[in-house]
C-alpha cells in the first residue's frame, strides 16, 4: 500500500524539479522531447523568400515625356497635364491655365506662369501684363481674338499653374513641365515662337539673360524663335519698351516676308 506523502516531502520533490529546470507543469507523465524530435518528419526546406520589392522611385520627367508623347491633340494634352501627378503647384492653384488664341496661328507666344488674375480666370495673360501684351500685338496687327490665321496668335505659359505668391518657377518645376510645353508647340504647329522673359528662354533655349538675347532670332524645338522682354518687365521698366518695339517690328517683318 502506498504511504501518503506528507506535504514536506511533496515540497522537497517540487523543489528538486525546479532545480532540475522544470518551469511548467503541463502533464501527468514526463515527455521525452529528444525522442519526439528524432521521430518528427524533417521540415521541408523553406521556400526561398520572394525578392525584396524595391521601392521604385517615380521619375517625374520620364513620366511627363511618356504622358506628353502619347497625346495626339491639344485636348488630350490638356487632359494629360491635369492628370500629371508630380507637380504640386496644381494643388494650390484655383485653375488650370492652358492657352488662349487660335491653335495653328503662325505665332505662338510662351510666357512664364499664370499670375493671380490668370489663376482666377483660367486663361493666360489676362492681368495688367496681359493687357499690355494685347496692345503690343495690336501694334503689329496681331490679336488673340482674331479668327483669321493672318492676324491670329496662340498664347501659353511654361507652367499651367500659378506658383504661390507669384514666385519664380523652380528649376525642377520647369524641367518636369517642359515635355508638355514641347508637345504643346508640336501640336499647335506655329511658324514662329516668341519667348517672353527669362523663364521660357531657360526652359526652351537652356539659357536666360534676356537683356542680351532679346531680339535675336534663334531656334527652339526646330522653329525660328524670338526672345523678347516680358510685358511685366516693361511695366516696371517703361524705358525698355523701345527695344520691345524693335523686336515687334522684327516679328512683323518675318511674318510679312
Ligand atoms: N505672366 C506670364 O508669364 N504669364 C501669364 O499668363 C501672366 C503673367
Amino acid at each position: 500500500m502506498n504511504q501518503p506523502i506528507d506535504s514536506n516531502a511533496l515540497l522537497a520533490m517540487l523543489q528538486w524539479q525546479v532545480e532540475g529546470g522544470v518551469c511548467d507543469a503541463i502533464g501527468d507523465s514526463p515527455v521525452n522531447r529528444y525522442e519526439l524530435e528524432a521521430k518528427a518528419p524533417k521540415p521541408k526546406a523553406a521556400a526561398a523568400p520572394p525578392p525584396l520589392a524595391l521601392a521604385v522611385e517615380a521619375d517625374p520627367i520620364a513620366d511627363a515625356e511618356q504622358m506628353a508623347g502619347a497625346c495626339d491633340s491639344l485636348a488630350a494634352l490638356a487632359d494629360a497635364m491635369q492628370a500629371y501627378p508630380h507637380c504640386d503647384l496644381q494643388k494650390g492653384a484655383r485653375n488650370f491655365v492652358f492657352s488662349d488664341g487660335m491653335a495653328g496661328a503662325p505665332v505662338m507666344i510662351i510666357g512664364e506662369a499664370p499670375g493671380r488674375d490668370e489663376d482666377m480666370d483660367g486663361r493666360p495673360f489676362v492681368g495688367r501684363a496681359g493687357q499690355l501684351l494685347d496692345r503690343m500685338l495690336a501694334a503689329i496687327d496681331l490679336s488673340r481674338q482674331a479668327h483669321d490665321a493672318e492676324s491670329a496668335v496662340y498664347i501659353t505659359n511654361v507652367l499651367p499653374w500659378r506658383p504661390p505668391g507669384n514666385r519664380t518657377p523652380e528649376a525642377r518645376e520647369i524641367a518636369m513641365m517642359l515635355p508638355f510645353v514641347q508637345r504643346h508647340i508640336a501640336l499647335a504647329a506655329p511658324k514662329y515662337v516668341v519667348l517672353m522673359g527669362n523663364t521660357p528662354c531657360q526652359a526652351l533655349l537652356g539659357r536666360a539673360g534676356i537683356t542680351r538675347i532679346r531680339g535675336q532670332w534663334t531656334e527652339a524645338v526646330g522653329l525660328p524663335t524670338l526672345p523678347m522682354f516680358h510685358p511685366a518687365y516693361l511695366l516696371r521698366q517703361p524705358a525698355a519698351k523701345r527695344e520691345a518695339w524693335a523686336d515687334l517690328l522684327e516679328l512683323r517683318a518675318r511674318l510679312n516676308a
